[in-house]
C-alpha cells in the first residue's frame, strides 16, 4: 500500500464528465470522489459548506498560506471596476471578492453576495456589517443555476472558487451571462493545474495528504477537505475554459495564471 495518496489529474475525457452534457446524459454528477445522482449533488454541496462555514475563512488562509488574498486582489483588479457599478458575486460565500469590489464601486455602487448557503453568508457578515464603507454590500440567498435577477441587471458578475461546485457549470455561466448588461464583464477565479511537473507533484502531495489531515484536525471534516482536490482535478483547463466562455457568448476572453497555475482568473465581456 502506498504511504501517501497521490491520485492523478483527469484526462480530457474525465474533464468532460464535469460538463453539463455528460451530467444530463447520464443523470449523474461527480462531487470529488463521489458520483451522485444529478439531483443529489446540490444537497451534498450544501452539506459540505454547512460543515466548513464557521471555519471557512480561517482554513482558507491557513491552507493557502494567505496567498488566496493576493490572487483575489489581482483578479478583481482585472475587472477594472468603476465607481457606481452594480456587481454580483456569484457563489460569493463569505464575501472576499465582494469586499474588494465594494471598495472600487464606492458608495454609489452596489455589490450583492449571492450564495445558496445561508451559513456561508452568515459567516462572512462580521467582516462586512460593522464597516460603514462596506454598507453598499447586500446578501441574497439563491441558486447560481437559476439566478434570481432579471436579464441585463449587472455591470459585473464574478465567481471565485465556486463554479466547480455547481451540478451544471455551463448553466451557471449562462446565468451569469444572462444577468449581465451588454458590455458587462465576467470574472471567474478558479483552481487549476500547476504547469511545472515537480511543483505539481509537491502540490498533489500537499492537497491529498496535508489538507485533509489539517481539515480533519481543525474542523472535524476531513472528508470535506479530501473532496476539494478531486473537484479541482476535473475542472476544465484554462484554454478549455476560455473556449467554453466563448461558446456561452463572452468575447475578449483572457486569463491570468497565478502561482504556477494553482489558480487562474478568466475575464470576458458580454457582447454589446
Ligand atoms: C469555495 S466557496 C467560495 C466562496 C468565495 N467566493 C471565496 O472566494 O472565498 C464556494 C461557495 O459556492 C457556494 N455554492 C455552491 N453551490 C452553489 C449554488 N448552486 N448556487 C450558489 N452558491 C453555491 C457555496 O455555498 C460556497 O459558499
Amino acid at each position: 500500500m502506498a504511504l501517501w495518496k497521490n491520485p492523478r489529474w483527469f484526462d480530457d475525457r474525465g474533464r468532460q464528465e464535469q460538463l453539463d452534457d455528460h451530467v444530463t446524459a447520464t443523470g449523474r454528477a461527480r462531487f470529488g470522489l463521489r458520483t451522485l445522482q444529478e439531483n443529489e449533488k446540490v444537497r451534498a454541496v450544501m452539506h459540505h459548506f454547512n460543515r466548513v462555514a464557521p471555519k471557512y475563512d480561517f482554513m482558507n488562509t491557513l491552507l493557502s498560506f494567505g496567498i488566496q488574498y493576493v490572487w483575489k486582489r489581482a483578479a478583481v483588479r482585472m475587472l477594472g471596476i468603476r465607481p457606481g457599478e452594480k456587481i454580483l458575486d456569484v457563489c460569493g460565500g463569505t464575501g472576499d471578492l465582494a469586499i474588494l469590489a465594494s471598495r472600487r464601486t464606492g458608495p454609489s455602487g452596489r455589490v450583492l453576495i449571492y450564495d445558496i448557503n445561508w451559513q456561508m453568508l452568515t459567516a462572512g457578515r462580521p467582516k462586512i456589517d460593522p464597516h460603514p464603507a462596506l454598507a453598499n454590500i447586500g446578501y441574497v440567498q439563491g441558486d447560481a443555476e437559476r439566478i434570481a435577477f432579471p436579464d441585463n441587471s449587472f455591470d459585473v458578475a464574478m465567481v471565485g472558487f465556486g463554479i466547480r461546485n455547481l451540478t451544471h457549470l455551463q448553466r451557471g455561466f449562462s446565468e451569469m451571462h444572462r444577468v449581465l448588461k451588454p458590455g458587462g464583464r465576467i470574472l471567474c477565479l478558479e483552481f487549476s493545474r500547476p504547469a511545472n511537473p515537480l511543483f505539481r507533484t509537491l502540490y498533489d502531495f500537499y492537497s491529498f495528504n496535508i489538507m485533509p489531515l489539517l481539515g480533519g484536525l481543525i474542523t472535524g471534516a476531513s472528508q470535506s477537505y479530501a473532496c476539494l482536490p478531486e473537484t479541482i482535478r476535473m475542472f476544465p483547463l484554462p484554454d478549455e475554459l476560455s473556449a467554453l466562455l466563448g461558446r456561452i457568448g463572452f468575447q475578449r476572453v483572457d486569463y491570468r495564471v497565478f502561482t504556477n497555475g494553482i489558480a487562474v482568473a478568466h475575464v470576458g465581456v458580454k457582447r454589446g
